[in-house]
C-alpha cells in the first residue's frame, strides 16, 4: 500500500485515521507543527497499532519546510488534510488568523501536490458549509450557504480551491463533509484533547460530569424542534476515521465519478443537545449538572445528514451508535483525568 501523508496527525481526527490506516497496511507520515497538539495522541498510536509515526513538527505556512517533507518523501501516494484551526467562536474573534491559518496551509500543500505529481488528496470539511438549511436531511447536492463564521468560511474556501486546483492538476481530489466528530478510540488511547474550555457539546458535557466545569449551558430550549433544543447529527470519530481508508482506496482504485467527488460524514440521525444529555447520563450513571440559557449566535437549528452516498459509493458502514459515542467520550475523559499531569506538561510547553 502506498504511504499516506496525514496533516493534523496528532489531532483529534487525525490520530483516529491513522490508526485505521495503520490496521488497513497503509505506510503514514504526519505533518503536525504541535501549535494546538502534543505528541501525546502519537503514543496513543503506537500503543494501539505497536507502530511509530514520524511526524513532521513543520508549519504548512512556511512553504520552504512544508515542500522539504515531499523532497524527503518521494513514495507519498496521498494526502490527508486536517491541519486547520476550527474553533469557530475564536473565528469570529480572530478572522485573518483562521484565514492565514487555514488558507496559506492548504495553499501551500496543494503546490507540493502539483510540483511532486502527487495523485490522491483528501480534504477535511464540515457541514458547516451547508450553514441553516432548508430542507434535512442535507445531501452532498444541498445548496451552499453563507457561512456563519470565518471558520466555516476556509471550509467552503478551501473547497472551491481544491476543486479549481485538481481541474488543471493530474491528482484526483474527495472532499469529506463532517457533521459532529464526537467520541474516542475503544481502546482508551487517544481521544479529543480539547486547550482551554471546550466549545463542543460532547467535551463540555464529559469535562462538567468529570467537575472540570462547574456547570453546562444549553444553548437555548426554545428552537423549533421536538424539545426545543438544537439538532445535530453526532457521529463517531472511529466512523469518521475509517472513511478517510475507504476514501482513498476509492481514489486508488479510480472509481471516482469526478476530479473532485463530495461525500457527507453523519450517521444519518439527528439528535438533540437534551437528547445527547440524556444519552450521557444512561450511560456513565451521573446525573448531568446543567442549566438552560440563551441561544448561541451562529447556531444552526437543526442539521443531519443524507449519508447515502457515502455508504454506497465508499461502502461505508456506520458502526458505533449514540450509545457507544458517550460511553467511550466518558472514558476517555477519565483516561485523561488520570494522565492529567503528563498531558498538562506537555500542554504548559505549548502555551
Ligand atoms: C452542538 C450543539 C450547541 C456546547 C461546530 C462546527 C463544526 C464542527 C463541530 C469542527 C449546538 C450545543 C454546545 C455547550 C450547548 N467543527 N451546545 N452547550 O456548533 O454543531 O459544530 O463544531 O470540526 O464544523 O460548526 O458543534 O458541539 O459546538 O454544538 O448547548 O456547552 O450543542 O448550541 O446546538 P456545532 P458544537
Amino acid at each position: 500500500m502506498g504511504k499516506i501523508l496525514v496533516t493534523g496527525g496528532c489531532g483529534y481526527i487525525g490520530s483516529h485515521t491513522i490508526v485505521d490506516l495503520l490496521e488497513n497496511r497503509y505506510d503514514v507520515i504526519s505533518i503536525d507543527d504541535n501549535s494546538r497538539s502534543t505528541s501525546y495522541l502519537l503514543d496513543g498510536i503506537e500503543k494501539i497499532t505497536g507502530k511509530k509515526v514520524k511526524n513532521y513538527k513543520v508549519d504548512l505556512k512556511d512553504y520552504n519546510d512544508t515542500r522539504a517533507v515531499f523532497q524527503e518523501n518521494e513514495d507519498i501516494n496521498g494526502i490527508i488534510h486536517f491541519a486547520a484551526y476550527k474553533a469557530v467562536g475564536e473565528s469570529v474573534e480572530q478572522p485573518l488568523m483562521y484565514y492565514e491559518n487555514n488558507m496559506f496551509s492548504l495553499i501551500n500543500l496543494l503546490k507540493c501536490v502539483q510540483e511532486f505529481e502527487i495523485p490522491h488528496f483528501v480534504f477535511s470539511s464540515s457541514c458547516t458549509v451547508y450553514g441553516n438549511p432548508d430542507s434535512i436531511p442535507v445531501t452532498e447536492e444541498s445548496p451552499i450557504k453563507k457561512a456563519e463564521s470565518p471558520y466555516g468560511a476556509t471550509k467552503q474556501m478551501g473547497e472551491e480551491v481544491v476543486q479549481n486546483t485538481v481541474k488543471v492538476s493530474s491528482a484526483k481530489a474527495i472532499l469529506l463533509r463532517y457533521f459532529n466528530p464526537v467520541g474516542a478510540h475503544p481502546s482508551g488511547h487517544i481521544g479529543e484533547l480539547p486547550l482551554g474550555r471546550p466549545a463542543n457539546l460532547v467535551p463540555a458535557i464529559t469535562q462538567t460530569a468529570i467537575g472540570k466545569l462547574p456547570q453546562m449551558q444549553v444553548f437555548g430550549s426554545d428552537y423549533d424542534t421536538r424539545d426545543g433544543s438544537n439538532i445535530r447529527d453526532y457521529i463517531h470519530v472511529s466512523d469518521i476515521a475509517h472513511a478517510h481508508t475507504l476514501a482513498i482506496r476509492y481514489l486508488e482504485e479510480g472509481r471516482n465519478k469526478t476530479n473532485c467527488d463530495i461525500f457527507n460524514l453523519g450517521t444519518g440521525n439527528g439528535v438533540t443537545v437534551l437528547e445527547a444529555i440524556k444519552a450521557f447520563e444512561e450511560v456513565s450513571g451521573q446525573k448531568l449538572n446543567y442549566q438552560v440559557g440563551p441561544r448561541r449566535p451562529g447556531d444552526v437549528v437543526a442539521i443531519y445528514a443524507n449519508n447515502n452516498l457515502a455508504c454506497t459509493a465508499l461502502g461505508w458502514e456506520i458502526k458505533y451508535d449514540l450509545k457507544e459515542m458517550m460511553r467511550t467520550a466518558w472514558a476517555w475523559e477519565l483516561k485523561v483525568k488520570e494522565d492529567e499531569k503528563i498531558i498538562k506538561s506537555q500542554q504548559f510547553q505549548l502555551n
